[in-house]
């Protein structure tokens, strides 16, 4: 069940991490591509099958690692542990929004990154994100592989992970942020100069 819901993901995934490197030609160049491959997964059927299979990951990703204890597993165990909490917050985050009207664009996933404090959270939550998706499908499609070969795959995969992990964020650090976003990241004092235009 967790091969097979992470192999439907992974596909989304895939696509969706790549489609953020759209954010380094700017914002409008991100909104057009996600506005594009909406069409696909927000596709009712598409969204409830993806949506789903983060159900599945999440409910067995944690009995897994718990089993998970022999030395060749670590990178399994470490990077799938961190995507369950990620996937937790990340997709619970959108939904949420989402009920409340909110277009969950670059901007809404940017702005904390945009505030402080909260920009001491967002970095590496999405830095290590990046990273344990390529260390886990590393491990994953290494898995049969003789211990130093998996090893070495893996850590190619970890150098690709970072390499796009710090691509993103610099686009998503480039971009300016709309004032709406911005508000519930930052405090009373600065909320009133936001509102009145002057986010600076
Ligand atoms: C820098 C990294 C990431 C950024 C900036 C980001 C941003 C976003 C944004 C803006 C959305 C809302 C999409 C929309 O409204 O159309 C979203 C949705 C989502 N993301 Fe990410 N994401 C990142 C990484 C990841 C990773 C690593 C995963 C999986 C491990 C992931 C899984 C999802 C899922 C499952 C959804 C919900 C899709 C839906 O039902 O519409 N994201 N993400």
């Amino acid at each position: 069940m967790h091969r097979l819901s992470g192999s439907v993901l992974a596909v989304f995934v895939l696509v969706h991490v790549l489609q953020h490197l759209a954010v380094l030609a700017g914002a409008g160049s991100h909104l057009a591509l996600m506005e594009a491959l909406r069409t696909i997964y927000r596709w009712p059927p598409v969204e409830a099958l993806l949506l789903l299979c983060v159900a599945i990951q999440l409910m067995t990703g944690l009995p897994l690692a718990w089993a998970a204890r022999a030395p060749a597993q670590r990178w399994a165990r470490f990077s799938g542990l961190y995507l369950l909490v990620f996937l937790g917050i990340h997709t619970g985050a959108v939904l949420v929004a989402r009920t409340g009207g909110i277009d969950t664009n670059i901007y809404f996933a940017a702005a904390g990154m945009h505030a402080w404090p909260a920009a001491a959270f967002f970095y590496p939550y999405y830095f290590f994100a990046v990273v344990a998706v390529t260390i886990h499908m590393g491990s994953a499609l290494a898995r049969r592989q003789p211990l130093p070969r998996k090893r070495r795959f893996i850590w190619r995969c970890a150098g690709a992970g970072v390499l796009l992990s710090a691509l993103i964020l610099a686009g998503m650090a480039r971009i300016d942020i709309p004032a709406p976003y911005l508000q519930p990241f930052v405090a009373a004092p600065f909320s009133a100069k936001l509102s009145s235009g002057t986010s600076g």
